[in-house]
């Protein structure tokens, strides 16, 4: 049944990590393989065709480990490319965005929902599209905040003035108007707290991590393809800077990554026949 077999994690860096510290919470006996395209991220203010085409070479990439499952951590990605993974793996993938936009929902009985993610992520209207799906009255304000991904790439945190201005800004169309805030983006659990002291009390953020993993235990679940023995192990790759992966990484995951390789372009590409991209 394969149980023992890897789950494939992809995202345009280093932000997946707050999805993958969720899985390793919910399935500790699992063996991960993470991808992070430090080469080229960020994919949040590329275009749809180019983030596509880094999708399918990432999916390429994990194939070689014959996972089980794939998860696209990235919401760019899952936007843009969900499709195309799903082609070129041939294993259930399971993207960012479903699983966001259900507990949305569910958290959030009554009000508008705000959702804050990056430019194309917002461009493609995906989570308005995911929302309006399980509740068509749905009262939606999508706001793109750009200057968020590199500040906690940086290293800024919430108490941080400049984050504290540039959410502020970005939020106050939606101030006052929602009653809850989809975290649309790997990287903004960590500025949760910066989120909530502009929002105000009584506004619920929604982090769609915990309900990832839940679908990817749900998933292999009913394959039966569960692993049945722990402990599972962290396996990093990165098409560039593993030692800043390794340091910043450390924030998003909450315990050191040890295992981290450099993915060399040649063989990154390797075999990644782009299939029309
Ligand atoms: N991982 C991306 C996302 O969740 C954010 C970083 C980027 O723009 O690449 O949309």
């Amino acid at each position: 049944m394969g149980q023992t077999r890897p789950i494939g994690v992809f995202d345009s860096g280093i932000g997946g990590l707050t999805v993958l510290a969720a899985l390793r919470r919910r399935l500790p006996n699992e063996h991960f393989v993470y991808f992070g395209d430090t080469a080229r991220v960020p994919y949040g203010i590329k275009s749809t065709l180019t983030v596509r085409r880094y999708s399918h070479q990432n999916a390429v990439f994990l194939r070689r480990f014959n996972p089980k499952l794939v998860c696209v951590a990235c919401n760019t990605a899952t936007a843009a490319g969900l499709d195309v993974v799903t082609d070129v793996v041939g294993v259930p993938v399971v993207g960012v965005v479903e699983p966001g936009s259900r507990r949305a929902v569910q958290d959030c009985p009554d009000g508008a929902i705000g959702i804050i993610a990056t430019e194309s992520t917002i461009a493609s209207r995906c989570y308005y599209r995911a929302i309006r799906a399980l509740r068509p009255q749905a009262e939606l304000w999508e706001k793109a905040c750009p200057l968020l991904v590199p500040m906690v790439e940086e290293g800024r945190d919430c108490d941080d003035p400049l984050v504290l201005a540039a959410v502020a800004e970005y939020l106050a169309p939606l101030r006052q108007r929602v009653g809850s805030l989809v975290l649309g983006c790997t990287h903004y659990p960590l500025l949760k707290d910066a989120l909530a002291r502009v929002m105000g009390p009584g506004v619920r953020l929604v982090d769609s991590a915990e309900e990832v993993a839940g679908e990817v235990a749900r998933v292999l679940e009913n394959q039966g393809a569960l692993a049945s023995d722990g402990p599972g192990t962290v396996t990093c790759y990165v098409s560039d800077n593993p030692d800043r992966f390794r340091a910043i990484g450390q924030r998003f995951m909450g315990t050191p990554l040890r295992d981290v390789t450099l993915v060399e372009p040649e063989e990154f590409f390797q075999g990644g026949q782009t299939g029309g991209f």
